[in-house]
This record gives structure tokens, C-alpha cells and sequence, in this order.
């Protein structure tokens, strides 16, 4: 076996299209099929022989800082804090002197959930001769991304970033990266600097840039929309991402498949869960409610007699007896709502 190459996810941006519930959680610890996402990617970096990671951090560094603890990640785990945001290349000029050495490094986006082979991508920029490779998949319409021109031999010819022009199917940029150390390098120092926009256009007009085409599955959770349809998705496929923890299920809860169970959830007796319905850890239900086609973050709380469809809570939320949420409202972590509340479909709650 190769020696295992470093890491770098990144991980600070605002995730302003994922607020309210990223006003209190990094999306790198959003919960996907129940599991938080760092351990979805340690593990697949894992797989991938991808050994020290450093986790390029800013906003809601210090939460991250407590699952990196409180996981025990830490020999394998570095966090890369920067004081002002620096993009998505300002943070791998900002962590050069943690990744010493000549070997290339993987650089992933901290909001994608994939099974791309980072062994076949690392193995096949190595034989290259490229300064970079980009994994890139086909989507329907490439819009919103980052659109990536292919020649016959996968050189990327050319790169266009989240552009009206792109409607219609496409190779995108995947958001997985292996690099040499010879790019880094040309990133400026002390300011935000965006490897889309500024590194990537110039290596593909040197030719060192390739592409290389995944068929596995890959989302992008970093619209609401889409982190609840990557769930649902998963949900259906019925791949268990990682074991899970025992949960507590009364024999008289009715839950309807497909339905995921977190560990330590407590579900009461005619309580009703799915189909649809993605409890993390520590959820609980109470007696008479019904909960469908809904996501609810870890130790949130649904006392008896509520009705939620349609519906992502955030983590610690407690919803009072006898509500109801409507479809498509999406409710802040830390919230507390009253008993017997109307909340209306795609309300949207704050803390
Ligand atoms: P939006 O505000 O909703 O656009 O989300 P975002 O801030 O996460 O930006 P975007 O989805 O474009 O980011 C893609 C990836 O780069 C995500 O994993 C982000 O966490 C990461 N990222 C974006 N900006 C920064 C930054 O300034 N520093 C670091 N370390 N990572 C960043």
C-alpha cells in the first residue's frame, strides 16, 4: 500500500443557504441519514488512503473544534483557523506549512456527500503529468455549479463558473481535488482567493489541468433543498452510510419504511414515524404524534398530539403538544415553540 496522502476539507464558509440551521451548525456536522457529515468524510477519506486531514475552519470553528474532541479524530484531525474567510484557496495557502513535504494533496469541499474513488483519482493524476486534477461528474442542468470542459484525453480545456450560459447536462466540478504542492504556490498569501475562479482557469489554459469523470453518486447539500432531497435520496437507496447506536422504540410506535432511527431515540406508543421521516440520535416522540417526510436534527423533542410534515428541526428544538408544522418549514436549532402553535407551511423560524 502507497503511503497515505494529507487532506484538507474545507470547512468555513457561512453556509448562508443553509440558515437558520447553520447559524448554529457548521455544515460539516450536518446530520445526513442521521449521521453527521465528518464522519461520513473521515470515513471516506479513510477508505480513499487519505491520512492526516486538516479541517480549514472560520465559521463556528469552536463547534467543530468539540466534535473534533469529542470524537476522538484529533491524531488524525488538524484544524486550519482563519481570522477573516479566505475562500476556497486562501485556506490551503493559509495551512502550507502543515502539509509539508512534495506529495499532492486532496482537497475536498466540506458540503458534498459522494463515493467517488479517491484512490483511482489520486492513482490516475500521479500517471498524468497534471499540476491538477478535478473529479467532475455529469449533471442534467450545470447551472448552478461550476461548469468543466473535457477534450478526448480529459484535459479540461475549459472552466466556467456557475453560469446562466451552462443550462442543459454537463461535467461539473465535483468539489474533490488532488493538487500539487507547485499550485498552492500560486496562491497569493493573506487574502480570499477562490480556486474556481482564479487557479483554475489559468492551469487549464496551460493544459495542467484534468479531469476525471465519476459515475458513482454525488450531492451537494449546500441549498436547503437540495440537503433535504441528498437525505431523502439516501434514505431510499437503504445504504446504511455507518453502524448506528441502539434506539428505543415502543412496540406500539408505528414506524412505516423508509424511516431512519438514530441511536438513543425514544419513540412512545402510538406515536406515528414515516415514511420519510430521518430522526438523528436522541430524538424524541411522544405519545399521539406524527412525524413524516421530515428530518429532526439530534435531541430535539416532539411532545404529545404534534403534527410534522414536510418539515427539518434543528438540534435541542422542542415543539410543544398539540402542534402542528406545515410543509417546507424549516425550524432553528435551540427553538422552543408553545403548545398547541400553527405553524404555517414554509414558515421559516428563528432563534
Ligand atoms: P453559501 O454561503 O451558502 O454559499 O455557502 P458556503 O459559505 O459554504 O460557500 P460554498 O458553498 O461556495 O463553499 C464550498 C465549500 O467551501 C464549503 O465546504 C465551504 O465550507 C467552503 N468554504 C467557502 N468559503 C470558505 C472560506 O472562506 N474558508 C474556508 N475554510 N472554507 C470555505
Amino acid at each position: 500500500m502507497e503511503e497515505p496522502l494529507k487532506g484538507l476539507i474545507l470547512a468555513g464558509g457561512f453556509a448562508t443557504r443553509l440558515r437558520p440551521l447553520s447559524c448554529s451548525k457548521p455544515k460539516l456536522l450536518f446530520p445526513i441519514v442521521g449521521t453527521p457529515l465528518i464522519d461520513y468524510m473521515s470515513d471516506w477519506l479513510d477508505r480513499g488512503n487519505v491520512g492526516e486531514v486538516i479541517l480549514a475552519v472560520n465559521h463556528l470553528s469552536d463547534k467543530l473544534r468539540m466534535e473534533v474532541a469529542a470524537r476522538k479524530m484529533g491524531d488524525r484531525m488538524a484544524l486550519s483557523v482563519e481570522e477573516t474567510p479566505l475562500g476556497t484557496g486562501g485556506p490551503l495557502r493559509l495551512a502550507a506549512s502543515m502539509m509539508p513535504g512534495r506529495e499532492p494533496v486532496v482537497v475536498v469541499n466540506g458540503d458534498i456527500v459522494s463515493d467517488i474513488d479517491l484512490n483511482g483519482l489520486t492513482r490516475a493524476h500521479m500517471v498524468s503529468g497534471a499540476e491538477a486534477t478535478i473529479a467532475v461528474f455529469s449533471v442534467g442542468d450545470a447551472r448552478p455549479f461550476g461548469l468543466v470542459t473535457l477534450d478526448s484525453r480529459d484535459q479540461i480545456t475549459g472552466f466556467e463558473e456557475k453560469s446562466p450560459k451552462a443550462q442543459g447536462p454537463g461535467w461539473i466540478n465535483a468539489g474533490v481535488y488532488v493538487l500539487n504542492h507547485s499550485v498552492i504556490g500560486m496562491i497569493p498569501e493573506g487574502r480570499a482567493v477562490s480556486l474556481e475562479r482564479e487557479i483554475f482557469p489559468v492551469l487549464a489554459n496551460r493544459m495542467k489541468l484534468r479531469g476525471w469523470r465519476h459515475n458513482g453518486f454525488w450531492y451537494d447539500i449546500g441549498k436547503i433543498k437540495d440537503y433535504v432531497a441528498t437525505n431523502m435520496d439516501l434514505l431510499k437507496r437503504g445504504d446504511q452510510l455507518l453502524p448506528d447506536m441502539r434506539n428505543d422504540v415502543s412496540r406500539a410506535a408505528d414506524v412505516q419504511q423508509p424511516s431512519h432511527v438514530g441511536g438513543h431515540c425514544v419513540i412512545a406508543r402510538e406515536a406515528k414515524v414515516g415514511p420519510y421521516a430521518i430522526l438523528s440520535p436522541k430524538v424524541e416522540v411522544k405519545s399521539g404524534s406524527i412525524i413524516r417526510d421530515t428530518i429532526l436534527f439530534e435531541e430535539t423533542t416532539i411532545d404529545e398530539d404534534c403534527c410534522v410534515e414536510g418539515a427539518v428541526i434543528g438540534e435541542g428544538t422542542r415543539i410543544g403538544r398539540g402542534t402542528s408544522i406545515g410543509k417546507g418549514s424549516v425550524i432553528a436549532g435551540e427553538v422552543v415553540i408553545a403548545e398547541h402553535s400553527a405553524v404555517k407551511p414554509g414558515s421559516i423560524v428563528l432563534n
